[in-house]
């Protein structure tokens, strides 16, 4: 089914200098159940992806983003058969944080967070203050190297 949503998102990623892994699944699997060429599935539900086409998922603690249907989402390894699936979205006034040195960076107001999403530093300059990261449900099966996301 074609999707303009995915296509406005893929150009989107295209343009930002955020490096986005499987943004050109975007498109290939956008919206139709199917995995896209860098291993994303996209679902009514949630997203779903073969861990092994994201190379930076084969370290414990590696962060790296994502794309889903409302934006990007940072999945990191937590383990062996095991992963978090973290919003990229500053709590204080929504700005899309970076990951950088291993944690997150609101580039608005230089909020920070570990990479676990818990605030470490608040907000500079303004009013107001970050909660942590929300952070997403995560079920992996390692029989299939699939993790899903929801
Ligand atoms: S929006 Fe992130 S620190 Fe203000």
């Amino acid at each position: 089914m074609p999707c303009e949503d995915c296509l406005s998102r893929r150009e989107f990623l295209t343009r930002s200098t955020v490096a986005v892994a499987g943004a050109a699944a975007l498109a290939a699997g956008c919206g139709d159940g199917q995995f896209g060429p860098t291993g994303l599935r996209q679902t009514n539900t949630g997203v779903s992806l073969k861990v092994a086409s994201l190379p930076e998922l084969a370290t414990v603690g590696q962060l790296v983003k994502i794309p889903v249907q409302t934006g990007l989402i940072a999945v990191k390894r937590t383990g062996p058969a095991s992963f978090a699936a973290i919003s990229t979205v500053c709590t204080h006034q929504g700005c899309e944080v970076n990951i950088n040195s291993g944690a997150f960076i609101c580039p608005c107001h230089d909020a920070r967070y570990d990479n676990n999403g818990r605030v470490t530093a608040q907000p500079v300059r303004t009013t107001g203050s970050a909660t942590d990261l929300p952070t997403y449900t995560t079920r992996y099966d390692a029989s299939t190297d699939i993790l899903t996301i929801s």
